[in-house]
């Protein structure tokens, strides 16, 4: 079920406050009849909602993969006016990005205008794998590493990576790292709180899905791919 002005919105053809305008305007049916309540839910598989007489169609799902650059930021509208990763995209769906990734971090973003899957996909009971690509300040100690798998405070909450990897022998400031956290800033401020800074961030994999296209493009996922992630 959902409320009528958000299918509406979701829709794409104006927004939330703008739709219930347009039902208290009594501009709107619902199965043929004129509904000037906010307060309807409806019901996606069998309603018929109506705007001055034509058929409101639901909007379709649209999922996508980015490789973010550096130099965009992932809220969808930011207040110092930066380019943002949906300007980037410029389509004419609303979408947002699932869980947020730093101006200057690269790498796996997905996108979608499907609330409930992104909802699956950042909750924290469902364990979703982040891997990212570390560049260190300096070499990580080896009790730092066992540290960091053990788990270290951050703002008070236990935080641990569960797994950590050198890309290379010999170089301990270049690792790879996964956690199934989402936390804001959380990568940066696991190292943070055992004194190292990171240099460099790239999200190499979510929930499976790796980046295979160029930085700063984008593809749809193949249904597979949205399938495999929606179990
Ligand atoms: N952790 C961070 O610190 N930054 C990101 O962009 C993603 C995870």
């Amino acid at each position: 079920m959902t409320r009528l002005n958000k299918f509406i919105a979701d829709s794409g053809i104006t927004s939330r406050r703008k739709a219930e305008e347009l039902i208290l305007q009594g501009r709107v049916t619902v199965n043929n009849k004129t509904v000037t309540t906010l307060a309807l839910n409806i019901d996606l598989e069998k309603d018929v909602v109506s705007l001055d007489g034509e058929k409101i169609k639901p909007n379709e799902h649209v999922y996508y993969l980015m490789n973010k650059p550096k130099g965009v930021v992932t809220t969808t509208d930011d207040e110092k006016k930066r380019m943002t990763v949906t300007d980037l995209l410029n389509l004419k769906q609303k979408i947002f990005p699932i869980g947020r990734l730093d101006y200057n971090t690269t790498g796996v973003l997905i996108l979608t205008n499907d609330g409930d899957f992104a909802q699956r996909l950042i909750h924290p009971k469902n364990n979703i794998i982040r891997e990212y690509e570390v560049k260190l300040d300096k070499p990580l100690e080896p009790e730092h590493e066992a540290a960091l798998l053990k788990g270290v405070f951050i703002e008070g909450t236990r935080g641990k990576f569960i797994a950590v990897k050198f890309r290379k022998i010999k170089d301990r400031k270049n690792i790879v790292v996964q956690c199934t956290e989402g936390r804001n800033h959380f990568v940066k401020k696991m190292f943070t709180t055992i004194n190292y800074t990171v240099e460099k961030l790239h999200r190499s994999s979510f929930a499976g899905i790796v980046p295979d296209i160029p930085i700063g493009s984008f593809r749809k996922l193949t249904k597979d791919e949205i399938q495999k992630l929606s179990k």
